[in-house]
Formats: structure tokens, sequence, C-alpha cells
């Protein structure tokens, strides 16, 4: 079997998709490692979830730290871990181009709608106050716009008429984690060629 995958996954909260991630590796479904979970809030839930399942955790407090400076420490973190693949699991902060640099089309993002539509914050409730029929979420490569990246896999969800922001927004976050671990395994496997703005993917 080949080497698995280095993960390192920056987090700001609850955690859930890292969850999603971590379970996944953690039954055999990618053949990767999260070698390290670098949290810029030191109260993430993300945390007590890394270290229950025995991953190292780094918390690189943000809160008061100017961006640039902040970027750089966080570049060094992440080169100190020296990781494959970079996976944002919600992480509530602007990636610097220095961070991006570093990592070229390495570090990958969920969004809860289907981009190029509602991108930024709430996009749930952007969508569902616009009245869409279909929303659904996005797994992209991080470039340096907001949600503007390569996109890798979507996935639709249909708006019903009884939905509120809320139901909506937990059947998308239930898709999130069935694709997020789907889009990990694609990248882990080597099967992601990104040409311009595609992703092209080899299902062979
Ligand atoms: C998810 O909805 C994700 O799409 C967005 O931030 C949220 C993070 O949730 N980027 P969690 O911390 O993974 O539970």
């Amino acid at each position: 079997m080949s080497e698995k995958t280095r993960i390192a996954v920056l987090a700001s909260g609850r955690g859930s998709n890292f969850v999603s991630i971590a379970d996944a590796i953690g039954r055999g479904e990618i053949n990767a490692e999260i070698v390290q979970l670098i949290c810029n809030k030191p109260d993430a839930g993300a945390i007590d979830a890394a270290r229950a399942r025995r991953i190292k955790v780094n918390v690189l407090e943000s809160k008061g730290v100017p961006a640039a400076e902040y970027d750089e420490k966080l570049v060094q973190a992440l080169q100190s871990c020296n990781p494959d693949l970079v996976v944002l699991a919600g992480y509530m902060k602007i990636v610097g181009k220095a961070i991006i640099d570093a990592f070229p089309m390495k570090i990958i993002n969920i969004h809860p709608a289907l981009l190029p539509s509602f991108p930024g914050l709430e996009a749930q409730k952007q969508a569902f106050e616009y009245g869409v029929k279909v929303a659904g979420c996005t797994v992209h490569f991080i470039d340096e716009g907001v949600d503007t990246g390569p996109i890798i896999l979507q996935k639709a969800i249909p708006v019903e008429d009884y939905d509120t922001d809320e139901s909506l927004s937990k059947r998308i976050l239930t898709e999130e984690h069935r694709l997020y671990p789907q889009a990990v395994n694609l990248f882990s496997e080597g099967r992601l060629k990104v040409e311009g703005r595609r992703v092209i993917i080899d299902r062979s």
C-alpha cells in the first residue's frame, strides 16, 4: 500500500467536518493520517474531538494578532508538520497569500452552498432567503478569493416548502459529512488534476 497522505486540519469551531474526516480515516476508508489539528480559537469544539481521537492539537490563537504575523506563524506551524494536504474545516479566517503560496493547490475547503452562488458567511441562510429550490455544498481548492477556487465536488440538495433555514442547514451539513471525506480520499489517491478552473477527476 502506498504511503499515507499527511493531513493538517485547520478549524475554528464545532468540528463536525473534522470528525467526519477523522472517522472515515479511522474506518480505513481513506489512506491518510491527520498529523495535526490547528485551531485559532482555544475553545473550539474540534479540540476535544481531536484529543478524544489522540490527534495532535496545536492552538495558535489568532485574537489580537495582526493578519500577516498570524499567517507567518501558521505557515511555520504547517511546514513543521509537513502536510501533503491542508483541510479547512470550519476555519473562520481568510487564508492569506503567504499560506496559499506555501501550499499551492494543496488547501481545500468545504462551503455550505453551491458555489459560485452564496459565497461568504451564512451561506445556507443566504440561499434559503433568496428562495432557491436547490441548495447544497461544495468542496473546492483555495485560491486568493473568498470561496472562489477550483471546484472539486458538489452535492445538490432540494429545498422543500416546509423547510426552515435551520432544517435546510441541517440537511446540508449531513451531506457535507459525506462529501468532504470523498474529496479528501480523491486527493489522497492522486485522482485530482487541476486544469485552470476545472478539476478533472480520474475515476478509473
Ligand atoms: C460548515 O458548515 C462548513 O461548510 C463551513 O463551516 C461549517 C463548519 O462546521 N465552512 P463544523 O465546524 O465542521 O461543524
